[in-house]
């Protein structure tokens, strides 16, 4: 089980402290939100921001974005130090040409789904992605309620991994904290960002553990192997 600590939720004064700390906690991954003011109606940080934390944390860099037009973003992330980058199913006919640049790229590629899409958006592309992003919230902005109707989603896209042997994760991104990361994780869940819940723990650590204790207690067992 990956988890995955998002930086928006985080001190926005002191980024370089903020990864570090979700670094010594035990974090798996960072999750960087870039959001355009367009896409979504917020605007968080750059590609500037993800290189200058690059050479201070080693943890892999889990790239959200939220954002219309990708295309002119996705080399300078990954010349930034992304390590996967997630655009959103919403783009529709662009999606597939993103999947294959992101790819070109030598970067592994996610792809998310709002909770009003349905899931048989994502399904033609199920076979090109190493990441499937079930948002749990409407994008935009960090604190939300958990949207308990994207559970549904997680069981598809779980049953879809198994019968075709895929070797994607199964994302949650947005009001995930122990109770429910622990019904995603039922779900068939493996890879849980959390950003409220876990940097406004003044003991990260802990908090991680806690998290990761209750997914894994829920872990639906797989013969599919997620790629990393
Ligand atoms: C929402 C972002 C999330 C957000 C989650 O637009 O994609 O990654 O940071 O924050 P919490 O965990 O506070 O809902
Ligand atoms: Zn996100």
């Amino acid at each position: 089980m990956i988890i995955a600590p998002s930086l928006l939720a985080s001190d926005f004064g002191k980024f370089a402290a903020e990864a570090k700390r979700a670094e010594r906690a035990g974090a798996d991954w960072l999750h960087l939100d870039v959001m355009d003011g367009h896409f979504v109606p917020n605007i968080s940080f750059g590609p500037d921001v993800v290189r200058a934390l690059r050479s201070q944390v080693k943890l892999f860099f889990d790239v959200h974005l939220m954002c219309s037009n990708p295309d002119i973003l996705l080399e300078p992330f990954v010349k930034a130090g992304a390590d996967q980058i997630t655009i959103h199913a919403e783009l529709g006919d662009k999606t597939l040409d993103l999947i294959w640049r992101i790819k070109a790229l030598r970067c592994k590629v996610g792809l998310a789904i709002n909770p009003p899409t349905v899931i048989t958006e994502v399904e033609p592309f199920l076979p090109h992605i190493d990441l499937l992003l079930v948002m749990t919230v409407n994008p935009g902005f960090g604190g939300q309620p958990f949207i308990r109707e994207a559970l549904p989603k997680i069981a598809q896209a779980w049953e879809w991994r198994q019968r075709r042997a895929l070797g994607y994760r199964i994302e949650v991104d947005g009001g995930i904290n122990s109770t429910t990361g622990a019904e995603c994780a039922a779900m068939g869940a493996d890879t849980f960002v959390s950003g409220s819940n876990l940097y406004s723990k003044r003991n990260m650590k802990q908090a991680v553990r806690t998290l990761r204790d209750s997914v894994e207690s829920q872990r639906r067992p797989s013969k599919a192997t997620p790629t990393r």
